[in-house]
């Protein structure tokens, strides 16, 4: 379903070689102690992840919720229609999140932001009281190994994610998830490929560097998952 009416940067949508570089990285399961870590946080009910992508994650929290159903939103269409397909229990629609989502208020148990933007005053109105909010973002040294490949994280950015948040909801647990894992060369393309970097590569003239890596390299992956009340 697309429901977008509203105009949108070029560039804000994650483009079809991004969501088949993020489907294969993310079918790998590199990333499955942080959908282990979401599912944690289940609930019945409407689950909507804000800026779902692939959906990847949203499936995973649905196997954890046996009646709950789920909606994806996200503004890439290429994204979404991965996501319609990856769990029975899973509706999704094209919107830009910071326009009023297609939610009735006070409707979700549960709203999952995983790497995407955070519209505060919508976390708000779509919860029902004592929701929960589920936020994933990268630490400072999340994959800091290919520092010269990724566009780098902000370093203020759990401190900002407080700042923004604090109006609407209240912090009830933070975890950390630092791991090393071994990428293949594979692997690095593709969890380069599903960021924007790939093309800032591509416009400095240095994506020639990517096609250097012929051995597997050992990496940190590194996030936060904050679990907020409404
Ligand atoms: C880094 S990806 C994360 C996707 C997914 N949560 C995951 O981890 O696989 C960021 C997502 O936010 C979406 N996005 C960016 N700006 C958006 C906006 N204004 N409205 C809706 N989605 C947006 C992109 O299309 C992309 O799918």
């Amino acid at each position: 379903m697309n429901l977008l009416h509203a105009r949108i940067p070029a560039g804000t949508a994650d483009t079809p070689d991004m969501v088949a570089a993020r489907v294969a990285f993310l079918g790998s399961g590199v990333y499955a102690p942080l959908a282990d870590e979401l599912a944690r946080h289940a609930t019945e009910g409407l689950i909507v992840d804000a800026g779902a992508g692939t959906g990847y994650y949203l499936a995973r929290v649905l196997d954890a919720a046996p009646s709950a159903h789920g909606l994806a939103l996200d503004v890439s269409a290429v994204a979404l229609r991965r996501a319609a397909r990856a769990h029975e229990r899973l509706g999704a629609a094209v919107w830009n999140l910071w326009e009023p989502w297609p939610v009735a208020s006070a409707s979700a148990s549960l709203v999952l932001n995983v790497f995407a933007p955070r519209n505060g005053p919508e976390f708000h109105r779509v919860l029902r009281p004592g929701g929960k909010l589920v936020v994933a973002v990268p630490n400072p040294g999340h994959l800091a190994e290919l520092r010269d490949l990724i566009v780098s994280v902000d370093e203020r950015k759990e401190e900002r994610l407080d700042a923004t948040l604090a109006e609407y909801v209240t912090l009830k647990s933070r975890t950390e998830l630092t791991r090393r894992v071994t990428l293949s060369p594979e692997q690095i393309r593709q969890v380069v490929g599903m960021g924007p970097s790939a093309h800032h590569l591509h416009k400095d003239g240095r994506a020639g560097q990517l096609d250097a890596i012929t051995e597997p390299v050992e990496v940190t992956t590194s996030f936060t998952v904050s679990a907020y009340r409404r």
